[in-house]
């Protein structure tokens, strides 16, 4: 069985925006898998944070999966922009998007991951007739806007649901929690079976970001007994 690889990612949201190119390189120095990009367009939430031009800065200066959240009230309409901007996964909220079965599909007929994403209130069911096409579900461990906020515990049984889901229905999508990931939530995200998380305040905020993200990505692992349930078929992807 392959053992979820417990990929991180930092957000750039959390990040000193005077120095982009300074913060990114932070990330790959400390071992990340993904940067994540918050994008919000004041509308679907209150805060205004950036766009696909930050994603292109964000590409010239790093090889590192982007990995972009879409808190916008118009999704499609940013597709082409963060395809051209060189984004390797493109998530959006479901309640932002009427037609999330034809944007999964548009998504990956770019050659992007597709993602959906769900705000806390949003239960898991809503997601049923999307779950044999995304390449990951992004559970909301916060409400989403911004940074810096304690993760909801019980967000974690979304976590859970989706677990056994993708075991009987042997489907692949990641699980990634996005939300008030760091030391104290860290062993209860991996053991609720969350293959990756968003980390933004607790790396960038961080006198050593490269051992925070160490300590969160091994946490738990001495107490760790039970066998991974992950499907064969669940491959890391980029
Ligand atoms: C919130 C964003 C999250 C947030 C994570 O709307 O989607 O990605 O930036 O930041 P922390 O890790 O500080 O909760
Ligand atoms: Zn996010």
């Amino acid at each position: 069985m392959t053992k979820p690889k417990r990929l991180i990612a930092p957000s750039i949201l959390a990040a000193d925006f005077g120095r982009l190119g300074h913060e990114l390189k932070k990330a790959e120095g400390a071992g990340a898998d993904w940067i994540h990009l918050d994008v919000m367009d004041g509308r679907f939430v209150p805060p205004i944070s950036f766009g696909a031009q930050a994603a292109a800065a964000a590409r010239r200066e790093t090889d590192l999966i982007l990995d972009a959240h879409l808190m916008v009230s118009d999704p499609r309409s940013q597709l082409d922009d963060f395809v051209n901007a060189g984004a390797d996964r493109f998530t959006f909220h479901i309640e932002a998007e009427i037609h999330a079965h034809r944007l999964c599909r548009e998504i990956q007929e770019k050659g992007l991951k597709a993602g959906i994403a769900l705000v806390p209130s949003t239960p898991v069911s809503a997601l049923d007739e999307l779950l044999h096409l995304v390449d990951q579900v992004l559970v909301m461990t916060v409400d989403p806007g911004w940074g810096g906020q304690r993760l909801i515990p019980s967000m974690l049984d979304k976590v859970r649901e989706l677990r056994r889901i993708r075991l009987k229905r042997r489907r692949d999508f990641l699980i990634v929690i996005d939300g008030g990931f760091g030391r104290e939530s860290a062993a209860d995200v991996w053991d609720a079976g969350a293959d990756a998380a968003v980390m933004g305040s607790a790396f960038y905020g961080a006198e050593d970001p490269g051992g925070e993200l160490s300590e969160c990505r091994r946490a738990g692992v001495s107490n760790q007994t039970k066998p991974t349930d992950s499907p064969d078929s669940l491959r890391i992807r980029d």
